[in-house]
């Protein structure tokens, strides 16, 4: 479980976190909305150790990582796969090459298996056989299930997805969203997801638990019910300059 705590982060004199309180539930979907440039990338690089806070604490596991030196969060690191928005795919390297990178640089499993583990992660994303081409011979879509099969390389507890469906077409995200419930559901014990998105159909789609940010802070946090029906005036604006966003493409 991930607990963040009155968690704040501001750059030179802007605030960008002002105290964000959020329990990230075990072997759930959780899901984080918010308006372009409310800090749901910050907060996400506060949980993996990129960045660290101002004020606050995240306790994964009951470890705090924000009291963390370098290896120890190199360490808690390898609880979590992630899917960052601006994760490439290295284009020198094949498909296999790009999946297999985390097992064949942070652990000792032999090539053989990491052959096997690259494999059934390709099938996972329904990539069979894929292992020999090349990022440059795939569409976007596919170079997102490529980046998912690496983020699951190495069997994560946690993992993180930063706006995984935008800029694809609507069927390549239903897709995507259809991948990530997939994952989520395929372990036991079940991976915990973190998934900051844009697209509100994949809150209702695949999300069992909602949280918005507003103004650096979590301002709804509930089930994806519970977000369709409130009468909040802050996250009804939200989702309907949502739905017009939609109603233009
Ligand atoms: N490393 C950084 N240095 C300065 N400002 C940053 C940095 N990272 C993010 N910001 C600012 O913090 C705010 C929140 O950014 P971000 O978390 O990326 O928003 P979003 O909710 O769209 O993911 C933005 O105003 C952004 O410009
Ligand atoms: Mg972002």
């Amino acid at each position: 479980m991930i607990e963040i705590k009155d968690l704040k982060k501001s750059f030179g004199n802007k605030e960008v976190l002002r105290g964000v309180n959020l329990n990230i539930e075990e072997g759930k979907t959780n899901v984080i909305i918010g308006a372009s440039g409310c800090g749901k990338s910050v907060l996400l690089k506060h949980i993996v150790g990129l960045l660290k806070p101002d004020e606050g604490h995240i306790y994964i596991d009951g470890e705090d990582i924000t009291a963390m030196n370098e290896k120890q969060i190199y360490a808690i690191r390898k609880k979590f796969g992630f899917l960052f928005q601006s994760a490439a795919l290295f284009d020198s390297m094949t498909v296999g090459e790009n999946v297999g990178i985390a097992l064949r640089e942070n652990t000792l499993t032999p090539a053989p298996e990491i052959n096997n583990i690259v494999s059934q992660k390709l099938r996972m994303v329904d990539l069979p056989g894929t292992e020999i081409l090349m990022p440059s011979e795939l569409s976007g879509g596919m170079r997102k299930r490529v980046g998912l099969a690496r983020a699951l390389a190495t069997d994560p507890q946690y993992i993180l997805y930063d706006e995984p469906t935008t800029g694809l077409d609507p069927i390549t995200s239903e897709t995507i969203d259809e991948l990530m419930d997939s994952v989520a559901r395929s372990k036991d014990p079940k991976v915990t997801s973190i998934i900051v998105t844009h697209d509100i159909f994949t809150v209702y789609e695949i999300g069992d638990r909602v949280a918005m940010m507003f103004e650096g802070k979590v301002h709804f946090n509930g089930t994806p019910d519970e977000l369709r029906a409130t009468s909040d005036p802050i996250v009804r604006q939200f989702l309907e300059r949502t739905d017009e966003k939609k109603a233009k493409h």
